[in-house]
């Protein structure tokens, strides 16, 4: 019989059910452990999906030998901490989004994977999901050309999870590394990962948390508490890479708009495309526009489709059976995007890179 990778789940908040979900889904896996500071939460999780121990000390669980991988599902500024601790404890790793908080961090992060050998996957999920791929298969077969500018969007209206998604020191930053990083990372990855030359970003903290609102729900952190709110609430940016193209980006937590809004599109030379609302390609062909509709399941971003998908990836990884479409080096360059935007936005300047 195939011998299964056995999984451990480090932080077993909101995250960890669409992680968990996905693990039971794979027969290749066994999941043994959930780790969380809050016990009686890793409690519940491992009885509702059949973990047989349960930590709240992260580095028990990492001592634990029957555990190989682990899924790290905690606040943004305990990632890289967990994750190097983890490597040098021989487990892999597919650590959520984003890496992590600082460039030091990250390049201490990769410089354990290198040091280790172990396997690393940053949690941007959008890169699993099937409107991506099916994307990047027009994108690989040229049929965009040379894609000169993208452009997202990634509005909530009001959505400020609260607890240490507003606690800075927790988190990291606002909408902009929580939001940002999944539109920002899908565009770049889709644009073939240049390097960044410039960047030019705006933070705005206007309209607080906006905890007066009645009538309407959104995604809340575990331990929801819209007391202490010390990110900005709204981001926008404008990077410039060497080899010429353009990304625009706005997000926020709150903001004064109609709905929600999430688009992210790219355009080229011979073709665009959009993978959010709707996965379209737009071409030229006898003197005509024509928008192409890909037919998948879902023409939009499948949150449990992807979640799926890019756990079994991770498994995958772990089997040696594939790589890793998000490892390590990407989650670096992120980083540095993602903090260079908060730079240029504290300094009010263009901020430049080698
Ligand atoms: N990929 C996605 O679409 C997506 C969506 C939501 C959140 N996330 C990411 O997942 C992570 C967790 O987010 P969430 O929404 O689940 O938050 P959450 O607040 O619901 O859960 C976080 C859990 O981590 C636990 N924790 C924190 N530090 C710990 C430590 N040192 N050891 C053990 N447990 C610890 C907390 O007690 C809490 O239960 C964040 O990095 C977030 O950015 C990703």
């Amino acid at each position: 019989m195939m011998s299964k990778v056995k999984i451990g789940v480090i932080g077993a908040g909101s995250i960890s059910e669409a992680h968990l979900g996905a693990y039971v889904n794979n027969s290749k896996v066994e999941l043994v452990a959930i780790c969380d500071l809050n016990e009686e939460r890793a409690k519940a999780k491992a009885e509702k999906y059949g973990a047989k121990k349960v930590y709240v000390d992260y580095n028990e669980l990492l001592a634990d030998p029957e555990v190989e991988a682990v899924s790290i599902c905690t606040w943004n500024n305990t990632h890289a901490e967990i994750a190097i601790a983890a490597l040098q404890a021989g487990k892999n790793v597919l650590v959520e989004k984003p890496m992590t908080t600082d460039i030091d961090k990250a390049l201490a992060l990769e410089a354990a994977v290198k040091e280790t050998g172990k396997k690393l996957q940053v949690g941007f999920v959008r890169r699993y999901s099937a409107n991506t791929q099916v994307l990047k298969q027009f994108i690989d077969n040229d049929d965009l050309g040379e894609i000169y500018y993208a452009k997202a969007t990634c509005f909530r209206r009001l959505g400020n999870p609260g607890g240490w998604f507003s606690d800075i020191e927790r988190s990291g930053g606002g909408p902009l590394i929580d939001l940002g990083v999944h539109v920002i990372d899908v565009l770049w990855y889709l644009m073939g990962c240049p390097k960044v030359k410039s960047i030019s970003g705006n933070t705005y903290n206007k309209l607080g948390n906006r905890k007066n609102i009645k009538n309407l729900s959104f995604y809340k952190a575990a331990d929801f508490d819209p007391e202490k709110n010390t990110v900005e609430d709204m981001a926008n940016a404008l990077i410039r890479f060497e080899n010429g193209a353009s990304l625009a980006v706005d997000v926020s937590f709150t903001l004064h708009a109609q709905k929600d809004d999430i688009t992210v599109k790219l355009y080229g030379t011979k073709g665009g495309a959009e993978i959010e609302p709707s996965l379209a390609v737009i071409s030229e062909k006898y003197d005509t526009i024509v928008n192409m509709l890909p037919q998948v399941d879902n023409l939009s971003f499948d949150f449990v489709q992807a979640f799926q998908a890019e756990i079994d990836h991770f498994v995958d990884t772990c089997l040696g059976e594939k790589e890793t479409l998000s490892p390590v080096e990407h989650g670096v360059e992120m980083t540095k995007i993602l903090c260079g935007i908060y730079e240029s936005a504290a300094k009010g300047t263009e901020i430049y890179f080698d």
